[in-house]
């Protein structure tokens, strides 16, 4: 069984193209999209479509939250700056892909045919907005994952692809398809993007599990000439990431 597990989409439709693009060349089962589909990006009605067209599994992130909510952006821990492009994307959305954000779910659990047990999430099983890197302490992780019985868990939410095994558990993150951050994002600093996007690919054989952590290349100069073609508020920090100002 093979299952694709994607990202922080935040409205890039070029990268989530380049990324299907490739998806389709791997034959997989299932595809998981792990939240934070919308918010940022400049072509939020053509994520939604897309996802769901190709029948993902989606888990509902922090981004989601707020794009349903954006009067409690805070709570959702959407940076005061960013506040204008999710109204901006919330504009641009139908009822239709409101009540389809709506059915994202909180986690979601699998079964592989030989009975190793997956969970997924966003930021973490018990919140969206919880961060977990290589670096995060031990007692967190305990406090994130206390009761889980499955022992493979993979999430989104840092923008940054992540193999970490503690104990007997795998902790994966797929990265970010249309923001993959180059550091881990902290308060009051735009993060800088790297110039691809990111994902999973997760397979169980008969007696192997293995974890294919993805890059792919996307056409950059069209999603410049989309940015600059439009009138996100964002306009501005998108173009600095490509050196398209
Ligand atoms: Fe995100």
């Amino acid at each position: 069984m093979r299952i694709a597990f994607i990202s922080d989409i935040h409205g890039n439709f070029t990268a989530l193209e380049a990324v299907l693009a490739d998806i389709k060349k791997q034959s997989v089962d299932q595809i998981f999209c792990l939240g934070d589909t919308v918010s940022l990006g400049p072509q939020p009605r053509e994520v939604l479509e897309t996802l769901h067209e190709i029948k993902s599994i989606n888990i509902k992130g922090n981004h989601d939250g707020a794009i349903l909510e954006p009067e409690k952006a805070a709570f959702y821990e959407i940076t005061e700056h960013l506040v204008p492009d999710l109204y901006w994307g919330r504009e641009r959305l139908t009822n239709a892909d409101y009540d389809f954000i709506k059915s994202f779910e909180d986690t979601h659990a699998l079964t592989f045919p030989n009975g190793v047990e997956l969970l997924a999430f966003h930021g973490s099983p018990l919140a969206t907005t919880h961060l977990i890197q290589a670096t995060t302490d031990s007692s967190l992780l305990d406090t994130y994952f206390d009761g889980q019985k499955a022992t493979v868990l993979i999430g989104g939410h840092s923008h940054i692809q992540m193999h970490r095994r503690y104990g007997n558990k795998l902790i994966l993150n797929s990265g970010s398809v249309g923001n993959a951050f180059i550091f881990a994002f902290s308060p009051g600093k735009p993060p800088h993007l790297l110039p691809w996007a990111e994902y999973a690919i997760l397979e169980q054989t008969d007696n192997t599990f293995s974890v294919d952590l993805r890059r792919v290349y996307f056409d950059i100069p069209k999603l410049v000439k989309i940015i600059r073609e439009g009138d996100l508020p964002g306009k501005a920090w998108w173009l600095r990431q490509y050196g398209a100002e």
